[in-house]
């Protein structure tokens, strides 16, 4: 994998062209269960995230995180030591598997990782994967809208804080599910936020909130409005996408806590199939009263 040619890591077709849903998550599951090297890829996490990068080489475009940001993630999984780790958007369990891999490793058995995934077939895919990869008492996949999933794990007591969590489902719902686990107390002091595709497509409403003071967002936090769906600045071919998968759009409303102080970086890094992007970082240091 070090010396991995981003330009071959997807079948050229189709680089560029985010198509999925059309039956070529499934598809991945027979490629992957009729391999010839099953029995290796079987209770190996890293040769079924090879199988994963090979389906992706050979046959159709897969949007999964990659290599270049995926060591960005799990370089900061060994320097958190998180117990508790939360995905936004698990498509076919790539970064599940990459990043529920690393939370084992440095972590150990204790450490929960929780994908939450809209599409209940890509949840399928992804528990199967998971199960393959005998990684199922680390991750538990959750189907179901991030944020109707968010209130459910928190109201039946499953999940108490957030130490860890990547953002990579709809974009303008990053900010509005930061919101909400914040007015919970997932998102407290000493959670760290990794967030995906901040530069490509790109998530301007998102990257504005993680970068703003307490004061500014007090100010914006009582303006009329506040709290609801935010696709402001995100392409529109990414919020018609959606909306033609899944429908209308809907977004918690919570004002999250603005009192929280965070710091923020961007860490420059590229999409698998070559294109420029970035993952921004940012850790919650403390409470402002
Ligand atoms: C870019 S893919 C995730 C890729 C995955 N993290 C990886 O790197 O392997 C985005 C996923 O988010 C899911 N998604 C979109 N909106 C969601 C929502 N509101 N709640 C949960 N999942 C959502 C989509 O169905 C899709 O599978």
């Amino acid at each position: 994998m070090a010396n991995f040619d981003k330009s071959k890591a997807y079948a050229p077709q189709e680089q560029e062209t985010a198509f999925f849903d059309d039956g070529r998550e499934i598809e991945l599951l027979h490629f992957i269960y009729s391999h010839p090297d099953l029995d290796r890829i079987r209770g190996s996490p890293k040769n079924v995230l090879a199988a994963i990068d090979e389906y992706g080489r050979t046959k159709k475009y897969l949007m999964n995180v990659g290599e270049d940001k995926g060591r960005i993630v799990t370089d900061l999984i060994a320097e958190v030591k998180p117990q508790t780790m939360v995905e936004l958007g698990g498509y076919v369990g790539y970064s599940c598997l990459l990043f529920g891999h690393a939370l084992l490793a440095s972590s150990g058995p204790s450490a929960i990782y929780y994908s939450l995934e809209r599409n209940p077939e890509f949840a399928a895919v992804i528990t199967s994967l998971v199960d393959l990869a005998g990684l199922s008492s680390t991750v538990k996949v959750v189907v179901g809208s991030s944020d109707e999933s968010l209130h459910r794990l928190h109201a039946s007591g499953s999940l108490t804080k957030i130490d860890l969590m990547f953002l990579d489902h709809y974009k303008p719902a990053y900010t509005t599910d930061l919101k909400l686990c914040e007015e919970l107390g997932l998102v407290t002091i000493g959670s760290v936020l990794a967030a995906d595709n901040v530069i490509k497509p790109g998530n301007p409403p998102y990257l504005e909130y993680v970068r703003s003071s307490v004061q500014e967002k007090r100010a914006k936090a009582g303006e009329k409005g506040e709290g609801g769906g935010k696709a402001k600045g995100i392409p529109e071919k990414n919020v018609k996408m959606y909306e033609k998968r899944f429908g209308e759009a809907r977004f918690s409303q919570s004002k999250g806590n603005p009192n929280l102080v965070y710091e923020s970086r961007l860490v420059n890094s590229f999409e698998p199939t070559g294109v420029p992007d970035g993952v921004e970082i940012t850790r919650c240091v403390s409470e402002e009263k």
